[in-house]
């Protein structure tokens, strides 16, 4: 009876073949609308040029600096670019912690603490008075009117400082620079890591057209033909959009879909009613899902003898790490009854059978529906070229990616089973998204000149 009924929760959770191709197609419906427009006002799905007109050819080269703010971990970097026969990319990096208070401080604040950041990377590496080229690998929604201006639309996952949704986020660098008067630096680029990760991994394949990430965040971007971008001027050649999938979902077009849990989750996040696919798809909110489930399966006196502890009731403490090690097939079930202690969870051996099932009925949904996201994605370039069938290389990263142990295996097999006309190789662009911000800003040196 009780084993009927933890079934029937988990069974909202499976999708059917035909579901999964019903989202593929909206993501489609969604796409087109953030392209055109008479749309694009109302669009979830922003389809952002991001001014990247071509991925790097062999020539660029230079020193650069690089930020890259968004994920997991805040870097600054120096990225040596040579060109020519020998052509390499070096890197050397440093990670930044940014305390809470800082994210969710004022702008000010923020920005202050990233050319503080700057400026101890700079007195590290001897470089105070090179007056460098950089580019910032900024990974939320902006909206760009060139390579070296991006507008916040509003802040995703755990940021919310105040006074930049509205804002040119490269004038509140440059401002921040000022402040400090300590050096100077050329922001060349503001790049979202998914074009980053697109950029690195274009370095070396030049079939590489999408770039995604399954990290703390989802989304992706692509190269679109330049004649079906009506927010910019222009039919010749393509562009880089930057889809901002995550807010997939926004219009409520998922809802079918979304479980109790889902819409639980959505109410104690930071940006309620935002970023709905995001919310069922990456790293920062699958933990909150589970523990959504076990909650409510805690308080029907399924697990741990009915009795929710504090650690249960605390946001946060499944991080990816976490689901990928309960998820491990090589851990036995003491081991995950281990890690569970280790989050103060006193689990019994069925509870820890339990766990493990609804994190990988959690994760398996997520690995699903990112891959119909990603099959529309193909899809549309496929069309766009009118081929009846298109090889395509997709650059990956993000924590979810790299560190679950089925995540990328389900991913893809989802996309191999949407999108059959479309043969997708995927390459994981690791640290990608720093590198290919100082490719980026070498390109857009080289065309200044
Ligand atoms: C990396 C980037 O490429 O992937 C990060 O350097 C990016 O900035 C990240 O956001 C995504 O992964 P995660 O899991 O750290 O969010
Ligand atoms: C969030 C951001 C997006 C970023 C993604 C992955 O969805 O809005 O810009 O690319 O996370 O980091």
């Amino acid at each position: 009876e009780q084993s009927h009924q933890i079934a029937q929760i988990l069974s909202e959770f499976h999708l059917t073949r035909e579901q999964l191709l019903e989202v593929k197609k909206r993501m489609r419906i969604e796409i087109e609308k953030g392209l055109s427009k008479s749309t694009q006002d109302s669009a979830t799905v922003k389809m952002l040029p991001t001014f990247v007109r071509s991925t790097p050819d062999g020539t660029e080269s230079g020193d650069f600096l690089a930020l890259d703010l968004g994920g997991t971990n805040f870097r600054v970097l120096l990225v040596k670019i040579r060109s020519g026969k020998r052509r390499s990319v070096e890197m050397q990096n440093k990670i930044y912690a940014i305390p809470l208070e800082v994210m969710q401080g004022t702008g000010e604040e923020l920005f202050d603490h990233i050319v503080h950041c700057i400026s101890d990377f700079l007195d590290y590496m001897g470089m105070k008075n090179a007056r460098l080229p950089l580019g910032f690998t900024f990974s939320f929604p902006c909206l760009q009117t060139s390579l070296d201006a991006g507008i916040l639309v509003t802040w995703t996952k755990g940021f919310k400082a105040t006074d930049c949704e509205g804002e040119d986020v490269v004038g509140l660098l440059r401002e921040a620079i000022k402040r400090r008067e300590e050096f100077d630096l050329d922001v060349v680029a503001i790049v979202n890591d998914t074009v980053g990760t697109m950029m690195t991994c274009a370095y070396e394949e030049p079939t590489c057209e999408v770039g995604l990430i399954a990290g703390t965040g989802s989304n992706a971007c692509y190269m679109e033909e330049m004649r079906n971008i009506e927010m910019v001027e222009g039919d010749e050649g393509r562009m880089c959009v930057n889809m901002e999938w995550g807010a997939f979902g926004d219009n409520g077009c998922l809802d079918e879909i979304r479980t109790e849990y889902d819409h639980a989750v959505d109410d104690l996040s930071l940006n309620p009613g935002k970023q709905r696919y995001e919310k069922m798809c990456s790293g920062m909110y699958l933990g909150e899902i589970v523990r959504n489930i076990l909650i409510d399966m805690t308080k029907r006196g399924f697990l741990f003898r009915g009795q929710i502890s504090e650690t249960l009731k605390t946001r946060g403490i499944f991080e990816t790490k976490f689901l990928s090690q309960i998820e491990s097939d090589r851990l036995a079930l003491l081991q995950v009854r281990a890690i569970l202690q280790h989050l103060g969870l006193d689990s019994t051996c069925d509870d820890s059978i339990i766990v493990k099932e609804v994190c990988g009925t959690v994760s398996r949904r997520a690995a699903q529906l990112c891959g119909a996201g990603m099959a529309a994605v193909v899809d549309k370039i496929r069309e766009n070229r009118g081929l009846d069938h298109l090889n395509v290389t997709v650059a990956v990263d993000g924590t979810l990616y790299k560190l679950h142990p089925h995540f990328s295996l389900i991913m893809h097999q989802t996309v191999a089973e949407l999108a059959p006309q479309c043969t997708v190789n995927f390459l994981l662009s690791e640290d990608g998204s720093g590198k290919g911000a100082a490719l980026i800003t070498a390109v857009g040196c080289r065309l200044r000149k």
